[in-house]
């Protein structure tokens, strides 16, 4: 077919052709955002899953509903180390400053906008400087005292104030949350308890890993009342066949039934896996109709490009000893086994990779499913691994 016409994207956050399987979800926030207007304030939203399974997809989606419905919205992406959590604060302040003229500008309210984008420049001078830089002036402008709980929530009690006669909210979308330093994060559930306390029209709407929910609830105990939480899987064999199918028959085309079950076998409806095998067979196949040899050859060279790209770049983040690590969870040929079995296959006690397993955990290469536990983050990366020659 022809390739410039693919409508297929394996990447990362790259709107699918068909974005299909969260109507749940994207119902649930609907109602969230129709409730706001309403002044009927619900807990913000948490979306967890396992990587390549459209998290990212899903949240952006979410911020688009929200901005068409007339929300404030503001969109970061957390990261891990001293360095993310630099950058993040600098780009958190600099996204509103950019949120809030964006929003007066398309509202034509400027007035009303105005002086909270100068108090979000004071916000952002301050914030991921470090008190070193404070009381360079003799009056303080609002919202930079440094001290990241307060200027946090004067920042968000005024945004609020401002949009709430006017139904609309404020919307702070954190992709990675997991990744988000601790007093950060902190600040941040602080205000969203107290917003809803005091019905500020504030929400926080994350996306992470399986282990954000985890790293919520043990920041802030409260953090387990204060969000829907939902987990983003697989697509169902439905779902999974039509984000194949739609945006093929969109362009004239079509699959055979068995073709389509192949791929959507293959595919274990991971969305990242669909979007390769996708591209692969409409890359490969002569002409539509899709046949089933269509469908071998394109899970062939799908896979391909999937030990190429997906699973490598998760690879060459781990140092040698959390390889090693890595190979003996795959090796145990268990989803989730127990971390002391991997110990065991190492040769090792379970306190002698206790740090191993930490600093994977923080990389996001594997996470822990229950206490005691262990899994990968990266849906088939043990068999990646288990084809790896050094393995
Ligand atoms: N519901 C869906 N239907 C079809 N394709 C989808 C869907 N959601 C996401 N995709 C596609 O799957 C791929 C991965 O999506 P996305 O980057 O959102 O995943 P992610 O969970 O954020 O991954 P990561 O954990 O690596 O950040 C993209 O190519 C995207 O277009
Ligand atoms: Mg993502």
């Amino acid at each position: 077919m022809d390739l410039e016409l693919n409508p297929f994207k394996p990447g990362s956050g790259l709107r699918p052709p068909a974005l299909e399987g969260r109507d749940k979800q994207i119902e649930a926030f609907d109602l969230l955002v129709a409730r706001s207007k309403r002044r009927n304030y619900d807990r913000g939203m948490v979306l967890s899953g396992l990587r390549g399974v459209g998290k990212t997809t899903l949240l952006n989606t979410l911020a688009e509903h929200a901005d068409r419905e007339g929300w404030l919205t503001i969109g970061i992406e957390a990261r891990p180390n001293a360095a993310g959590t630099a950058a993040v604060r600098a780009k958190l302040g600099q996204e509103l400053t950019v949120g809030l003229r964006r929003y007066s500008r398309k509202h034509k309210i400027q007035k009303l906008i105005d002086p909270l984008i100068e108090l979000a420049r004071g916000f952002s001078l301050e914030i991921g400087l470090g008190p070193a830089t404070v009381n360079v002036g003799t009056s303080q402008p609002a919202a930079s005292s440094g001290d990241i709980d307060l200027d946090i929530e004067e920042l968000v009690e005024a945004i609020t104030a401002a949009l709430k006669p006017r139904g609309s909210a404020f919307g702070l979308f954190i992709d990675e949350m997991q990744d988000l330093d601790a007093d950060l994060l902190s600040a941040l559930l602080t205000v969203q308890h107290r917003a809803s306390q005091r019905e500020w029209p504030f929400f926080l709407i994350g996306a992470g890993l399986p282990n954000l929910p985890a790293i919520l609830a043990e920041n802030r105990s409260y953090a387990e009342r204060q969000f829907l939480y939902s987990t983003v899987g697989p697509l169902d064999r439905g779902a999974a066949a039509d984000a194949l199918r739609i945006p093929v028959r969109h362009h004239g085309g079509d699959f055979t039934d068995e073709a389509l079950e192949v791929l959507v076998t293959a595919s274990g409806g991971y969305p990242y896996f669909l979007q390769e095998y996708g591209k692969a067979i409409w890359n490969l196949a002569p002409e539509a109709p899709f046949q089933t040899e269509d469908a071998e050859l394109a899970v062939e060279v799908g896979r391909r490009h999937l030990d190429e790209g997906f699973f490598p770049s998760r690879w060459n983040r781990a140092t040698e000893r959390e390889r090693r690590y890595l190979t003996a969870l795959a090796a145990t040929g268990e989803d989730a086994p127990r971390s002391g079995k991997v110990a065991e296959l190492m040769g090792v006690t379970v306190s002698g990779v206790s740090d191993v397993r930490e600093t994977a955990i923080k990389k996001g290469l594997i996470w822990a499913p229950e206490h005691g536990r262990i899994a990968f983050t990266v849906p088939g990366m043990a068999d990646f691994i288990r084809r790896q020659p050094a393995a």
